[in-house]
This record gives structure tokens, sequence and C-alpha cells, in this order.
């Protein structure tokens, strides 16, 4: 009963291993798959991982490795995602973290008992059921795998091929087609710049447009803007800075016959790419507003304009999932969920989360920093503030990203990279003031 349970080994779930592990705090990993990297590993028998088999990270390494160990120096700023996975099984073996992993073992139930947690779990190849009580458990399961098709479904009903990003894999099977991706997420600029290299017509539709922001900026990787201190500056000068940066790399969205973007700069998860406005800029991506009807092998769109299509890729988002979670203990209806600096449910004591968030930044410095806080949490070096508390916090963060954001399913779990940081850091000084002279809270 003094060990805490982490559920996944994704670069958060090892993130977090390797934090308890080096504060001496026992714990054990459940792994779904039959190995670590979660997301990044191609083609992994967790079913899980939205990898397509040209997924690069947008964004850099200097900006996505862990504190505790840098990404390689021979890597490029962008490396692909076998490049990741292995820096990944670089980290584990180097902090000899395997050991401390089961692996092929799903978590299915997790629910509250006397002092701590319930875990069951079910080995994949024996189906052997085991119920383990733990202190704490530290959710690690990923946010990027339940994909949402679109709520709610578009009208009409459409006899070609439809899909979701996360199931395409290769742009080989729409060799020919006339092929409609969705969205203006990174999902959608990656997929439609590759199916259009071999399609006989690429249409992107979108409901709203972006800012498009380069990978690179005067031969520097854009995002290492997240790591300067810039932004420490107020929201409204960073937004100018961004803006006029976009406008230089770029110019103006509407130049390449995007939509103009009904929102200001950093009011949306970047949509980062290289490439897209070339490929729009060349004929080979034809921009289209949202889809209004599906009509047999047509597609309407909300202009009156109508295509004969062979094939959707709905680049549409992901849902935030709990599976093994009771919906009356914790759930993310429409991806919103209330959690204490984006970790700690208050009313569950015990439960934290992981990367729960969608920086404008990389997850793997920012897991690895909750895990350091959470680590506090467990060996009695900080503590939290009463729930209601808590529950002020969430209500400004959710009132702050409702301000900032253009309302969407995508946009509940937002922070920026360095303050989000910052804030962590500032709580856990917060959390030792807490701690009453010679022990508890
Ligand atoms: C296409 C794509 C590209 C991305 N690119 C970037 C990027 O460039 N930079 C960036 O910072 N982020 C990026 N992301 C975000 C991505 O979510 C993170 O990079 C990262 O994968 C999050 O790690 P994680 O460990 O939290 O989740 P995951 O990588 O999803 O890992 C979760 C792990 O938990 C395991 N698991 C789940 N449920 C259970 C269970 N019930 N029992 C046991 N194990 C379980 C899974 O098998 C998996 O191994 C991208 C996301 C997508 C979809
Ligand atoms: N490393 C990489 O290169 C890379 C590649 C792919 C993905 N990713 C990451 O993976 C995560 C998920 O990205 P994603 O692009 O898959 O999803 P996403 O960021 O959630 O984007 C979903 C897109 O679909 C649109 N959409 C949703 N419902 C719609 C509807 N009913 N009709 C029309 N449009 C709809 C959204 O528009 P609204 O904004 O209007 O809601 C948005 O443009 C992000 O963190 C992203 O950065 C990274």
């Amino acid at each position: 009963m003094d060990r805490a349970c982490i559920i996944g080994a994704g670069s958060s779930g090892i993130a977090a291993c390797q934090v308890l592990q080096g504060r001496g705090i026992p714990f054990d990993c459940f792994e779904m798959g039959s190995t670590i990297g979660g997301n990044w590993r191609y083609l992994n028998d967790n079913g899980m991982s939205s990898a397509y088999r040209s997924l690069h990270i947008n964004t850099s390494k200097k900006v996505m490795e862990y504190a505790s160990f840098p990404m390689p120096a021979d890597y490029p700023n962008y490396p692909n995602h076998f490049q990741i996975a292995q820096y990944f099984d670089n980290f584990a073996d180097h902090f000899g973290l395997r050991e401390r992993i089961t692996f092929r073992t799903e978590v299915t139930r997790v629910e509250p008992a006397a002092g701590g947690w319930d875990v069951t779990t079910r080995h994949r190849d024996t189906g052997d059921r085991k119920t383990t009580r733990y202190r704490a458990v530290l959710v690690a399961n990923g946010h990027h795998w339940d994909p949402r098709y679109p709520e709610p479904p578009f009208p009409g009903t459409f006899d070609g091929e439809q899909t979701h990003a996360h199931h395409y894999r290769v742009a080989d099977p729409y060799r020919g087609k006339r092929v409609l991706v969705l969205g203006i997420g990174n999902s959608a600029a990656d997929i439609a710049v590759e199916t259009a290299m071999v399609s006989e017509r690429t249409f992107l539709a979108m409901r709203r447009g972006a800012y498009v922001v380069p990978k690179y900026l005067f031969g520097q990787p854009f995002d290492r803007l997240a790591k300067t201190p810039l932004t420490r500056l107020p929201l409204w000068i960073q937004r100018l800075s961004v803006r006029a940066m976009v406008r230089v790399a770029h110019g103006r969205m509407t130049d390449y016959g995007m939509p103009k973007p009904d929102h200001k700069v950093l009011s949306a998860h970047p949509t980062v790419s290289g490439d897209l406005l070339n490929r729009i800029g060349h004929g080979d991506i034809t921009v289209k507003p949202n889809i209004e009807r599906l009509d047999g092998g047509k597609v309407q769109f909300v202009d009156g304009s109508i295509e004969s299509i062979d094939a959707i890729i709905y680049c549409t988002g992901y849902k935030i999932s709990f599976p093994f979670l009771d919906d009356s203990l914790i759930s993310a209806p429409d991806n919103q969920i209330g959690l204490y600096h984006r970790v700690v449910a208050p009313d569950r004591p015990g439960l934290y989360f992981l990367a729960l968030v969608q920086p404008l930044g990389a997850t793997m410095p920012i897991a690895e920093a909750q895990a350091h806080w959470i680590a506090d949490l467990l060996d009695g070096a900080a503590a939290l503030p009463p729930a209601e508390r808590m529950r002020k916090e969430i209500a400004g963060y959710q009132r702050a990203v409702s301000r900032r954001y253009v309302s969407s399913k995508r946009h509940t779990i937002e922070v920026d990279f360095m303050a989000y940081l910052r804030e962590i850091q500032a709580e856990r000084r917060r959390g030792r003031t807490r701690i009453k002279p010679g022990g508890g809270s």
C-alpha cells in the first residue's frame, strides 16, 4: 500500500518512472503494449499510436528533450518518429527503467478504496486479472488516441472511404484518388501535404482559418521562441512579435487562398508546417470551407461548391478518455476536465494526471516537471491547499482559456510552455510552505 501506480509507459509514464525511482518512491508501471514510447512507437502493438510513416516532431529537439536527458547532438532539429522512439529507449535504458515496467498489461479499472485506489490489470496474453491497492495513481494514458469524428456527423451519406487521421499511415492508398482532408490542425496539414504528392486532387477543408507557423525562421527552429524571455512579456507583445514573424516568413494567409483567421495569433493551437503553404501555392492542394453535406460520391461545401470525392480523411482531433475510470469519478466530456494546475483531481485524493495539457511547446519536459511535483506530494515534501482553493484555481484557468482561445474542444487544456513550467515550480515552492514544522500538512 506504500506504492504508487503509473498507467502507461509513453513519454509521460517513463518520465514519471524516472522521477519516482530517483526519489526512492516505490511504484509499479503498467503498459498495454510490448514496449515503451506510446504514440511515438510507429505501428505500436498497443493499437493506440497515431503516428504515420512520415511523422517528424514539430516541437524542436531542444524544446522537447527531458531536462534530465538531452537528445543526441547528432539528431536533426526535427527528428522522425523512429529517432524519437530510439531516444525514449535510450532514456529508459540509461535510467534502468524497463525492468520496472510490466508490459502487455492493461489497466482495466481504477476504483477508490480505503486509503488509496484499487487498480485492476489484465494481462493481454494470459488474460490473468489482478487487483492491487495503491496509495496513488498517476494516469499517463495519453490523449491523442481516441479519434473524434465531426460532431454532429455531416448530413447525407458518403459512398467513398472515410477514415480518421488516427488510422492514417501512408499516402499510397490515396494514389490517383480525389481526397478530401478535413481540419487545419497539424494532422490535416501533414496529411494533405502528403496525399497531394500522389492523389489526383487533394482538397483541404476547414471551418476557420489558421496562422500557419513555419518550422524555421532565419535558420533557427521557430519554436525556440518558447524558451526565450519573450514568454515573460505581456500576451499582447508576444502576439505582436509572433504575428510579425509569421508575416515575414509567410506573408498573409489569404495570399494563398486560405481564409482570414477569425482569431488573433496565439489564440489557437499552432499549425506548424514548412510545406503546407507551398503546396497550396503550387496548386497541389485546393482550399475549401467546411463540408455542408455528403451526397453519395460527392461532397457539398458551405460555399455551395460541389466536388466528386473518393476518400475523406477526418483530421478532427481526439477525445480525452479514461476507459478505466468510472465517469462518476472523473471524466472529460467535450474534453473539459477540472484539475488543479492541470494535474490534481481536487475531490479524488491520490489521483494525478500527467501531460494532460496542450502546450505551445512540448509535453516531455512538462510531464517530467509534473512528476517532480507529484513526487513532492507523495514523499511529504509538499502539500496541497484545501479543495476549495484548488477549485478556485481551476475556475480561473478555465476562464482564462475561454477568454484567450477559440472556443473548440481542442483548446480546453492549452498551456504556455515556459509559463506553465514556472507555474509548476511556483506551486512546488508554495507546497513546501504548507508542510507544518515536524512533518504533516
Ligand atoms: C501525430 C501526433 C504528433 C505529435 N507530435 C508532437 C510533437 O511534435 N511534440 C509534442 O510535444 N507532442 C506531440 N504530440 C502529442 C503527443 O501526445 C505527445 O508527444 C506524447 O506522445 C504524449 O505522451 P504520453 O505518454 O502522455 O501519451 P502516449 O504517447 O499516448 O502514451 C500513453 C501510453 O499509455 C499506454 N496506455 C494507455 N492506456 C493504458 C491502460 N489502460 N493500461 C496500460 N497502459 C495504457 C499506451 O499503451 C501508451 O504506451 C503529437 C501527437 C500526435 C497524435
Ligand atoms: N508532430 C507533428 O508534426 C504533429 C502532426 C500531427 C498532430 N500533431 C499534434 O497532435 C495533436 C492533435 O492534432 P490534430 O491536428 O490531429 O487535431 P486538432 O489539433 O484537435 O485539430 C482538429 C482540427 O479539426 C477541426 N474540426 C474539428 N471538428 C470539426 C468539424 N466538425 N468540422 C470541421 N472541422 C472540425 C478543428 O477546428 P476548430 O479549431 O475550429 O475546432 C481543427 O482544425 C496536436 O497536439 C498536434 O500538435 C503533431
